[in-house]
């Protein structure tokens, strides 16, 4: 009886659910019953007018399009205005008045910049990257959007591809925790309210395994590797409920994401269940006659036997269906199922009830850039950076120090936001002389840029491909702007030089061969350590860098990533101690790029090397060591966290029990601070080779000086499993090694045997 009590609420709830379902069916089903064949095949159609291209195509034709009901959704636009104008002519002009959807990149925030999404990353704060989230929600909806493409989940181990800037590094289990946070922040409860929206995962699947790390290159994998390391985010995203996927431009097993039936029906609806709908992404439908598989009429309908619902800008479904269908290519079937999911989409989203719902004008001057988004950009921004070196303690700086400010970034407005800011103002950003201004204003600083971004012609102009340039020229020669940074160094007590990449040296099509700082700005930092003053290295960056040099020669290295709106402000708050530093990497940083792929989840190898003295006949390198120069999960803080011996409740367990593992963790240093306690699983026995360690918990704690506290964490059978040959998720009897630290290289560790 108390159990049927128990489970009453949840037997209501499901009742309600379907009862909610029975009626958007019903609903949909009899809209499409007034549809003709062109009307559903428009539904199929995403086009974008501009202010979003990211290809060689934009859509032509919008209006007569939309007129005509030949359109299902329009991305690129922004502005309630904007958005209604659009939706009137389909709300009013078309047959059927069906609306619109209004979608948008919406990557780290939407007129409010947080973070760059490897920045957020390194916050390992669910519940930070949720509220980024949700605000950025807030604003797009204000500008009248209902769907974000985003998050982007894809595992990145080849920091040379520009797109690791959008994701959250290289760990499944960290992604998928992030993956599920965002989609909380974006969507809410059921994405229903006004001030939520439908949330896109993307790019489905392994994108970020494209090979040599070009962007939109192949992709080649094992099963294992694919379901072990690479599919967990985009599953984790679709479990939180995430109403939309975005298939990805590159191949799997030989056949484009985009066509793949095994990827987007097999796995993603029959095993995973997803019922949401499935868009291309840019013109991936089209690229398919690139990939080698036949004209725009056959991958057009490839992609929709492969389960595609909606075809981004290349027009292929709306040009090329209704051919197939009367050559019997494609089925009525397969048009109507991707013609309802659009459809439902758009009854969740409540557009049936009321279209304009996310076009009220007297939203963004209240929702949008207010001083409280302002003020949780700075804190969330503050979160993300990772102090990589603190020598004697030279951070914090003190508010009267006397400062030679130097470097590219340190007044560059145009590149606080970094890349996917489709909707920002970066003359709204605050930059890192006024954000220096503004925390420390009895600070005496003489500032000089020093360097130009980098003096390469070729990087430049393939940088400087949005207006206005990120990467300016000043009419100096180096050697004159390196003189006066020197000069200015020489007459100050410390130097801050900000330096790292231009905002579009990373993000989509920005891959990098040489992942290291342009030689430009190196050349200023070596002329800068000749002065003997010390200094401060603040690093932008959208990717782990290789930063050897910088490593020996610089007193401290603070990474910033690009923090956004508020990055300078933000960044002040950290160089004079108002927030103490707490970011841990998320990917980890080569020594170069021949290291790549280094991460810190490989496997052992037959013949393993665990950085001990070069050995010859084993798994090692001629000329560089086998470990990183500053591995995954690490982070300094400005105290010091000592961690006891992992204490076990038990070494010998059996069937379903649970673990727990316990570290006491004291802040030995003279400030509070927050240390990010990682708990990693090694499995030392298995059927098949496993990895060194998996990350399987983590927690951020806040200690004062001198305060002690035990992390516990518990483990049971799950973060034992792993995919065997089978490709089963089970966990087999043997030994394990529970490892806790402060990051995947420092840990303590204690071994348990667990039998089945
Ligand atoms: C191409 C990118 O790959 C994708 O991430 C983005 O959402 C679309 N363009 C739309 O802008």
């Amino acid at each position: 009886m108390k159990k049927l009590f128990a489970i009453l609420p949840v037997l209501f709830a499901v009742q309600l659910f379907a009862q909610s379902d029975a009626k958007m069916n019903a609903f949909v089903t009899n809209l499409m019953s007034k549809m003709t064949l062109e009307e559903k095949i428009g539904q199929l159609n995403l086009v974008t007018p501009g202010g979003a291209v990211t290809g060689s195509v934009v859509s032509k034709g919008v209006d007569e399009n939309l007129r005509k009901g030949f359109v299902g959704g329009l991305f690129g636009i922004t502005g309630p205005e904007k958005v209604r104008q659009a939706q009137d002519i389909a709300v009013k002009n078309s047959r059927l008045k069906i609306p619109l959807f209004f979608g948008l990149d919406v990557i780290h925030g939407h007129k409010t910049l947080f973070p760059i999404p490897l920045g957020l990353s390194c916050s390992w704060d669910m519940a930070l990257i949720e509220r980024s989230a949700r605000i950025a929600a807030t604003e797009a909806t204000a500008d009248g959007l209902c769907w974000a493409f985003s998050p982007m989940v894809d595992i990145a181990r080849d920091p040379r591809w520009g797109r690791v800037s959008e994701g959250s590094g290289e760990d499944p289990y960290l992604g998928s925790e992030i993956a599920k946070a965002m989609v909380r922040g974006y969507q809410g409860k059921d994405y229903s309210s006004t001030n939520t929206l439908m949330a896109c995962v993307k790019h489905f699947a392994l994108y970020g395994a494209a090979e040599a790390g070009r962007d939109y290159n192949s992709v080649d994998m094992s099963k294992i590797k694919m379901y072990e390391y690479y599919l967990p985010p985009y599953k984790a995203a679709v479990d939180a409920g995430v109403g939309s996927v975005m298939s990805s431009f590159n191949d799997i097993d030989a056949v484009p994401a985009t066509g793949n039936k095994w990827l987007l029906t097999d796995l993603l609806r029959r095993q995973w269940g997803f019922k949401g709908l499935v868009v291309s992404d840019y013109t991936s439908v089209n690229e398919m006659v690139n990939h080698s598989l036949g004209d725009l009429q056959t991958v057009s309908a490839l992609a929709l036997h492969a389960g595609l619902d909606m075809d981004m800008v290349g027009e292929g479904f709306l040009t090329t269906l209704k051919k197939s269908l009367k050559e019997g290519k494609v089925t009525q079937k397969q048009i109507d199922d991707a013609c309802r999911r659009i459809l439902e989409a758009k009854y969740k989203l409540g557009l049936f009830t009321d279209p304009y719902r996310y076009m009220d004008e007297s939203r963004p001057a209240k929702e949008i850039l207010t001083p409280e988004t302002r003020k949780a950009a700075r804190e969330i921004a503050a979160r993300s950076f990772v102090l990589l070196k603190n020598d004697a303690q030279l951070l914090p700086l003190k508010k009267d120090a006397s400062i030679a400010l130097v470097g590219p970034l340190a007044d560059s407005k145009r590149n606080m936001l970094g890349t996917w800011s489709v909707a920002g103002d970066f003359t709204k950003a605050i930059t890192v002389i006024e954000g220096i201004k503004n925390v420390a204003p009895g600070a005496k600083i003489t500032y000089a840029k020093g360097a130009n971004i980098s003096d390469d012609s070729m990087l430049i102009k393939r940088t400087n491909v949005f207006p206005p340039d990120e990467i300016e020229i000043d009419k100096r020669s180096p050697a004159e702007m390196i003189a006066e940074a020197v000069a200015a160094a020489k007459n100050a007590d410390v130097i801050v030089a900000v330096v790292g990449e231009a905002a579009d040296m990373t993000g989509e099509a920005s891959s990098r061969s040489d992942i290291g700082l342009p030689e430009s700005q190196l050349e200023l930092l070596k002329a800068l350590a000749k002065t003997g003053k010390p200094m401060v290295m603040v690093l932008f960056n959208g990717r782990a860098m290789t930063l050897n040099w910088e490593s020996k020669n610089m007193n401290s290295i603070l990474d910033v990533w690009f923090g956004g709106t508020e990055a300078g402000n933000a960044i002040a708050d950290v160089l004079f101690g108002n927030y103490n530093p707490s970011g841990k990497l998320t990917s980890t940083f080569p020594r170069n790029v021949g290291q790549i792929p280094i991460i810190y989840n490989h496997k052992h190898t037959g013949r393993p090397f665990n950085n001990e003295e070069w050995a010859k006949f084993k798994s090692n390198y001629l000329d560089v060591s086998n470990d990183p120069l500053y591995p995954f999960g690490f982070g300094l803080s400005y105290t010091t966290f000592t961690y006891g011996d992992v204490k076990l409740s038990k070494t010998d367990l059996k069937g379903n029990e649970t673990l727990t593992a316990l570290v006491t963790l004291t802040n030995s240093g003279k400030v509070a601070g927050e240390e990010v306690v990682q708990m990693y699983v090694a499995d030392v026995v298995a059927s098949v080779t496993r990895s060194v360690k998996d990350l399987k918990g983590f927690q951020k704690i806040l200690l004062q000086p001198g305060e002690s506290k035990e992390v516990s964490f518990k483990i049971t059978t799950e973060q034992l499993k792993f995919f065997n040959s089978n490709l089963k998720w089970d966990w087999e009897s043997g030994d394990f090694i529970i490892h806790i630290g402060t990051n995947s290289s420092e840990v303590k560790s204690g071994k348990i045997n667990w039998k089945k």
